[in-house]
């Protein structure tokens, strides 16, 4: 697992580095685990939709994956707020935080709905089964949502 690689949050204050690193215990290397399992699953979803990768049929697993790991999302405020005040960093309000978290997850819930539609209707042979512009359009808006937080996904 990567903790040494500082995270990017950006809140409404600015852009801000978040070593997970320099505050590794288990519960952070658990929260950082779930989420780099999202995050994994964002990047097959890239790497497909892009063309990189084949593969569209497991679309609707990676959308649902990406989905179900970051319910987690709830349960970072507490420890993301702890350890910013510890260093006296400025963070997001609560209202904010969580506003953030509906949105991305109404987006990826979203997403599971138009990458499982897509793929049964690849299966079934439908007409329009290769065309992947609504995914695209569902992706681009996980990846806007998850920017209310983060300022740089990048590996
Ligand atoms: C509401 C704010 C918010 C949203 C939205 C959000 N995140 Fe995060 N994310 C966080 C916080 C806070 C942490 C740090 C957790 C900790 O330190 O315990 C985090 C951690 C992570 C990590 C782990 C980094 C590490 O320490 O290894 C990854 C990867 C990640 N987020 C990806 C995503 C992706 C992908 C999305 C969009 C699907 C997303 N996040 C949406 C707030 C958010």
């Amino acid at each position: 697992m990567k903790t040494s690689k500082g995270l990017i949050i950006g809140v409404t204050m600015g852009c801000m580095a978040l070593s997970s690193g320099a505050l590794a215990d288990p519960e952070t290397d658990y929260r950082s685990l779930v989420m780099q399992i999202s995050k994994s699953h964002f990047k097959a979803i890239e790497g497909i939709l892009s063309g990189v990768v084949a593969h569209p049929e497991t679309l609707h697993r990676h959308a649902k994956g990406l989905q179900v790991n970051t319910e987690i999302l709830p349960h970072l405020y507490d420890p993301y707020m702890k350890n910013r005040q510890k260093s006296g960093q400025p963070t997001m309000d609560n209202i904010t935080f969580f506003k953030a978290v509906e949105e991305s997850q109404d987006a990826m819930a979203k997403l599971t709905a138009t990458a499982t539609k897509f793929v049964e209707a690849r299966s079934h042979v439908k007409k329009g089964a290769s065309d992947t512009t609504e995914v695209k359009q569902a992706f681009d808006k996980v990846k806007s949502k998850c920017m209310a937080c983060h300022t740089d996904l990048a590996d």
